[in-house]
């Protein structure tokens, strides 16, 4: 097996370490929000193994169609934020996760949708591979953008100090468009030394429906060589 291969079962094994750590959290009876990406599924699946093997009663929100199908195909029941705006646990995962657990999120490009799951639930629990663990952000924060604005969006990124890149479709070679029908602008800000204060900002943009740093998570579940380690602010 080549190098690469190696280092790949290595992230799945740590990922899938930290996903089953979420869904052990997950109680009888409770409504969840699911989040997106391959650590979030492998969580959503985690679960689905608990709701059959211990019976449980579990409705998810999920937060995109992948993620929805995913839960439909590990038995678990979904539902919306119209019957269920409050909800006992959102569990999701994170693109990197600062030393006082801010993180930056939207590499699947459902960073809108998570966002508004996580701050409806009570707790907001995240699932990574210790690999994404930085001492500060430093990737280009994700902001979905309405294509009218695209323009207009990265005038006032650049005003902050950032330099906007409209996301392409990897597999298409177009343009990425979210399930929301919108794109979005991935904004280089370098090292954010800030994170609370850049995210007034972006949340200030007109034009940008949401951006990907997140400052609510309550707990952090770091898959490692050796296991699981919970951060908590
Ligand atoms: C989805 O838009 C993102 O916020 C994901 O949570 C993030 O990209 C993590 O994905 P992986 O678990 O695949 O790294």
């Amino acid at each position: 097996m080549d190098k690469g291969a190696v280092t790949r079962m290595g992230e799945r094994k740590k990922k899938e370490k930290a996903a089953e750590s979420v869904a052990s959290m997950v109680k009888d009876g409770m409504v969840i929000g699911l989040g997106t990406g391959s650590t979030a599924e492998l969580a959503i699946a985690k679960l689905g193994e608990r709701i059959e093997k211990e019976e449980l009663e579990i409705l998810g929100v999920p937060t995109s169609l992948r993620s929805e199908m995913v839960a439909v195909e590990s038995g678990i029941r979904v539902t919306s934020l119209f019957e269920h705006p409050s909800l006992d646990i959102t569990i999701d995962g994170a693109d990197q996760v600062d030393a006082h657990l801010n993180l930056l999120k939207g590499g699947w490009g459902s960073h809108t949708k998570e966002k508004i799951v996580s701050y409806a639930a009570k707790k907001f629990v995240i699932c990574v591979d210790d690999g994404k663990l930085v001492d500060r952000l430093n990737k280009p924060v994700p902001l979905e953008v309405l294509t009218y604005a695209v323009k207009v969006v990265e005038a006032q990124v650049e005003r902050l100090g950032g330099v906007p890149v409209l996301r392409r479709d990897g597999s298409r070679g177009g343009y990425f468009i979210t399930e929301g029908g919108n794109m979005i602008i991935d904004a280089d800000f370098g090292t954010i030394n800030n994170p609370d204060e850049l995210n007034i900002a972006l949340s200030s943009i007109v034009g940008s429906v949401e951006h990907g740093i997140f400052v609510n998570a309550s707990e952090v579940h770091v898959g490692n060589e050796d296991g699981v380690k919970i951060l908590r602010r």
